[in-house]
């Protein structure tokens, strides 16, 4: 999604404003551009990567101290240098960068035209500066009333900053329903669309809430509603380092953040496991415990891979805390006008805490009167703000777009979720849960494990790499980790992939299969084994290629499949955790053999702030 980064204070703004887009560039974005502002404004932007922008920029006017830029996730009109943010109003006095949708732009773009405004973009961005512009002109108002204004009249979703050459010291930004951040320092201020440019200037940051508008000058900031009522800002320290967001010497992102698991998911129960095993503390659901015990429903919203662990998610309420759960995409939830109970629990699972569907889910759950509750990466985020409670998974900043450490650390907050609730409804004996948490503690060091055989992986991933389709395959838990795998391939290969339960293979994929199609097979030791051992001879039969993730001495699979990566033994309740890493991997390599832009997959964005 669009990344916005703004700046007011003494630095030069130009390396403040194309190091920030550098930091964005995770988000996915199609073109980017920059204004630089003194007494004049210099914007310079075009289709392409950031580094396009910086050679286009060279040897052009960017000295100053105030000044924005954006990377473009194109939603209105295609990627283009017009297109491309920031925009400037007809009357040149506005200038303009925005993250959201302008659901009412055609009608306010008429209005305008019909009065003689002249458009040069195919955005809605444009109508929103026109019309600020178009106020602050025919009303005579301040920048910030015709801001004010003017987002008064605007439906859809919101994050931006805004500059106006009549008031040259001075930066607006407003949020509704897209992020936005602002970092503190000593005289002067960062804007940005999460903290990812900000962290390594100050820590000092104030989260905008929906309808807030902050005017940020020199001498300060004001935070009022698009109302024009005062607030008090909430100054928040963040938590992320530097380090945390650079590569520290991988390839990718993608691979170190693969490679960081068994660190991350430490960090996800560090301090939530009593020492003695008996017993696990989660902060965040302290008050609402005895609601999650007596649920009688609990409903998972999420979108992609956080859909992904939402499944696994069932499985584990279901299986240790006998709740039945239902597993729903935010975006189908949101507009099925579902049945949420008052006494129902709904779980949104977001690794951004931004994403809007999810968004959307929670605040309907919100209304219908359920408890609603967030398991979230991004401290500070919307998602965990507007819920009731929750629990940060703690995986540190994921910047590769597609997701990794986010799934493995989602799955372990639903897994101790799911054994606190089974052990406080007396489930689970103390001996299982103690069994159970002491099996979760040994999961980093059997990811460390697998991630030794790495070789291996990108030794298979060098035989299919040319492939065109990929079937997954798993059972059980284990069907969410084929999705998982198959939506890993997709995004950052390019290369058609299907996850399907094992078992359902029969009833249509199995016409696919022949001696050309990779089948990756789920299937390590648990009580489905015979089965799958039965669904890899049907796949054999039909001269398929199997690619099987076993446990480690399997002999049964191992003398039908094609290949086998080994994964340590766990209970089955965490072999998610371990089976998905090979996936990962296998994907990675498949798509650098490809020449693919793995951190920055095309069309994909990191957070999808946009319905
Ligand atoms: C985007 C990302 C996916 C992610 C999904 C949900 O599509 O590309 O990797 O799984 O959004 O994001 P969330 O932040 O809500 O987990």
């Amino acid at each position: 999604m669009c990344g916005i980064v703004g700046y007011i204070g003494y630095r030069d703004v130009y390396n403040v404003l194309i190091n920030g887009l550098k930091r964005l560039e995770y988000r996915g974005y199609d073109s980017a551009g920059i204004a630089v502002i003194n007494k004049e404004s210099h914007i310079y932007k075009c289709k392409g990567k950031v580094a396009d922008l910086e050679r286009f920029i060279q040897g052009k006017v960017v000295s100053g101290t105030l000044g924005m830029g954006h990377t473009r996730w194109a939603t209105h009109g295609e990627p283009n240098d017009i297109n491309a943010h920031p925009h400037e109003s007809y009357n040149k006095k506005f200038i303009l960068i925005h993250n959201g949708i302008i659901e009412n732009y055609a009608r306010l773009k008429e209005k305008l035209e019909h009065r003689g405004v002249k458009f040069i973009s195919e955005t809605d961005s444009e109508v929103l500066v026109n019309l600020i512009a178009y106020i602050h002109e025919k009303g005579n108002t301040s920048a910030e009333i015709a801001v004010r204004l003017a987002l008064s009249k605007v439906v859809g979703a919101y994050g931006l900053v805004i500059a106006c050459t009549d008031e040259p010291d001075k930066l607006i930004a407003a949020r509704k329903g897209s992020p936005l951040v602002i970092g503190v320092g000593n005289n002067e201020y960062f804007l940005a669309s999460d903290a990812t440019p900000i962290v390594e200037y100050t820590k000092s940051v104030i989260y905008l809430n929906d309808d807030d508008v902050a005017i940020v000058s020199r001498d300060g900031l004001v935070l009022k509603t698009v109302r024009n009522n005062m607030q008090t800002p909430r100054i928040h320290q963040l938590d992320i380092d530097i380090g945390e967001i650079d590569k520290g010497g991988y390839a990718h992102f993608m691979l170190k953040e693969i490679f960081e698991q068994p660190q991350s998911i430490l960090d996800t129960f560090r301090g939530r496991v009593a020492q003695d095993l008996n017993d696990l503390h989660l902060g965040g659901l302290f008050q609402v415990i005895d609601k999650l015990v007596e649920a009688k429903r609990i409903i998972i919203v999420g979108c992609g891979t956080s859909w992904h662990a939402g499944l696994v998610g069932e499985y584990l309420f279901e299986d240790l805390a006998r709740i039945p759960v239902e597993v729903e995409y935010a975006s189908e939830f949101r507009y099925r006008n579902p049945i949420i109970k008052p006494d129902d629990i709904v779980i949104a699972i977001s690794q951004s805490g931004e994403t809007a569907d999810t968004l959307a889910a929670v605040r309907l759950a919100k209304q219908a009167g359920a408890l609603v509750l967030g398991i979230c990466n991004v401290v500070g985020s919307s998602i965990p703000r507007e819920t009731d409670a929750g629990v940060y998974t703690h995986a540190g900043p994921e910047i590769g777009v597609a997701s990794t450490k986010a799934f493995t650390a989602q799955v372990t907050v639903l897994a101790m979720m799911a054994m606190l609730i089974g052990r406080k409804k007396d489930l689970l004996s103390e001996m299982q849960f103690r069994s159970y948490i002491r099996s979760l503690t040994e999961i980093p060091s059997k990811i460390e494990k697998i991630l030794t055989m790495d070789g291996e992986f990108r030794r298979i991933a060098s035989l299919y790499k040319d492939s065109n389709n990929f079937i997954y395959l798993g059972r059980g838990y284990l069907f969410p980790v084929a999705l998982e795998g198959a939506l890993k391939l997709k995004e950052i290969s390019y290369i058609h992939a299907e996850g399907y339960p094992a078992a359902e293979m029969k009833h249509g994929p199995i016409a696919l299969i022949d001696h050309k199609m990779p089948v990756v097979v789920v299937a390590t030791k648990d009580s489905s084994y015979e089965k799958i051992v039965s669904n890899v001879q049907e796949v054999k039969a039909r001269n398929g290629i199997v690619i099987a993730v076993v446990t480690e001495g399997d002999t049964v699979i191992k003398n039908i499949a094609d290949h086998v990566l080994e994964i340590p033994a766990t209970d089955t309740l965490f072999s998610p955790l371990l089976a998905v890493i090979p996936l990962q991997l296998l994907s990675y390599h498949i798509a650098v053999m490809r020449g693919c832009n793995v951190d920055q997959p095309r069309n994909l964005a990191k957070s999808v702030t946009v319905e």
